[in-house]
């Protein structure tokens, strides 16, 4: 499971030279909203989600196969490890709740899943293109978007089939015509970007891989369009440059950190993918006539947690909750939820802070229940933050 995965990054930065900002285009749909989201009609009536992505999103794909993550994953809300690598709801759990939609299962857990209103398949640890399995010792998923997108696939073409000899299959499948209706969401690319780094590359040649990885990421969203798919939510990358296993394993200089504390260099080239996404949605809205494609800027959302933490209640926001050690509370070969014997006797050596919702950062990788919460209330509020601006719940309408 992620413990054991070593993402470790041991390369000296290189300077970056080119910085582009995030643009966020405001296309003037004026929507009332009210605070409370279950005021707001379900316009759309999403009948179901369809999630690709990393351990941002993962449900549980990853530990289906690995193993369970460890305690005190889980801890706030579901009071046990329950294959999400957080202390309790993720983004993606808080979008299922605001449509009125159960919890995601993954894709890949046989052990008590439903998808009758959808299937989760990402993994943590996934990238958008496939890994080099030779040198990837790396902690990456093998479950990269192309096989997530061979998963969808093979669901899409048989689950109806199965679903039609009833019993409990047919409580357990989406009905039919869930799939054109359904939400389809991504949020994935971080791994991509580190991977990169991983095979020692400099910052430029990272950036020039980055135009391939956004073809590769094209080609799923044309293949569900393909399928019938039509409603899409795609999430850009946050600012790796502020999550602790990145600053733990940067040897940084003092003029690549930025008055937050982030390691800026890792912050630019997170806007630079975040441009080419957004560049690359543009073409797909022109290539893809019937699809409603949403863009969101969960980077300046992230960023803007991070960089004015106190202002929204959050303390210490580039130390981990959960770890033990270092600036960062974040040590690589002791991540959250490691274990000592000591006399005999097994030790939670990393282990939760006192109080994870006043924290963002939950093992260093990951962010915490609390600040996800706070991450999908700003998408709730503030239309400003998707593109074309609307919310989620008239994500089905096409804008442009
Ligand atoms: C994977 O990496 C190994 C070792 O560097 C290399 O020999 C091989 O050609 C690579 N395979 C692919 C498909 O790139
Ligand atoms: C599957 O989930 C749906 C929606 O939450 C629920 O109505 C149904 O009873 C569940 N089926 C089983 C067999 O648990
Ligand atoms: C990257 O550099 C490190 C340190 O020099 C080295 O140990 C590692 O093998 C290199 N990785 C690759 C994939 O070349
Ligand atoms: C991280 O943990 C390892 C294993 O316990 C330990 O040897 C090492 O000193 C720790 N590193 C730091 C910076 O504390």
């Amino acid at each position: 499971m992620c413990t054991k995965k070593k993402r470790e990054m041991r390369l000296g930065l290189i300077n970056l030279m080119i910085c582009v900002f995030l643009v966020t285009s405001n296309l003037g749909l004026t929507v009332a909203l009210t605070n409370n989201s279950s005021q707001i009609k379900n316009i759309c009536e999403f009948p179901a989600i369809f999630n690709f992505g990393d351990s941002n999103s993962d449900t549980g794909g990853l530990t289906a196969v690995y193993g369970q993550a460890l305690p005190p994953n889980g801890q706030t809300f579901f009071g046990k490890p329950v294959g999400r690598f957080c202390d309790g709801r993720l983004v993606i759990d808080f979008v299922a709740e605001s449509l009125g939609l159960p919890y995601l299962s993954a894709y890949l857990d046989s052990i008590g899943s439903n998808f009758s209103h959808g299937a989760n398949f990402a993994t943590a640890g996934s990238t958008i293109r496939p890994q080099n399995t030779t040198i990837t010792q790396s902690g990456y998923s093998p479950i990269s978007l192309d096989i997530q997108y061979a998963e969808y696939y093979k669901f899409y073409k048989e689950s109806q089939v199965v679903r039609n000899q009833g019993g409990v299959f047919e409580e357990l499948l989406p009905k039919e015509g869930y799939f054109t209706r359904a939400l389809y969401t991504f949020d994935i690319g971080q791994n991509d970007i580190t991977a990169g780094y991983k095979l020692n590359l400099t910052t430029e040649q990272v950036k020039a891989s980055i135009p391939d990885i956004i073809n590769q990421f094209a080609k799923v969203v044309r293949g569900v369009y393909a399928q019938g798919g039509r409603s899409f939510w795609i999430h850009n990358t946050g600012p790796l440059g502020c999550l602790p296993y990145m600053l733990d394993h940067f040897l940084l200089t003092a003029a690549q950190v930025d008055e937050f504390g982030c390691a800026s260099p890792l912050n630019e080239v997170s806007q630079y993918y975040n441009s080419q996404l957004e560049d690359i949605v543009t073409q797909l809205r022109r290539d893809l006539p019937l699809a409603s494609i949403t863009f969101v800027d969960i980077y300046s959302i992230k960023l803007k947690l991070i960089t004015q933490a106190k202002r929204h209640g959050f303390e210490k926001p580039l130390v981990a909750c959960c770890g033990i050690g270092g600036k960062y509370n974040f040590n690589n070969t002791m991540r959250c939820g490691s274990t000592e014997i000591v006399n005999g006797k097994e030790i939670l050596v990393a282990k939760s802070c006192d109080n994870p919702s006043k924290r963002i950062i939950w093992d260093g990788i990951h962010y915490t229940e609390a600040a996800n919460k706070w991450i999908v209330d700003q998408i709730m509020k503030d239309s400003s933050y998707t593109n074309p601006s609307i919310p989620l719940e008239m994500a089905c309408q096409k804008l442009n």
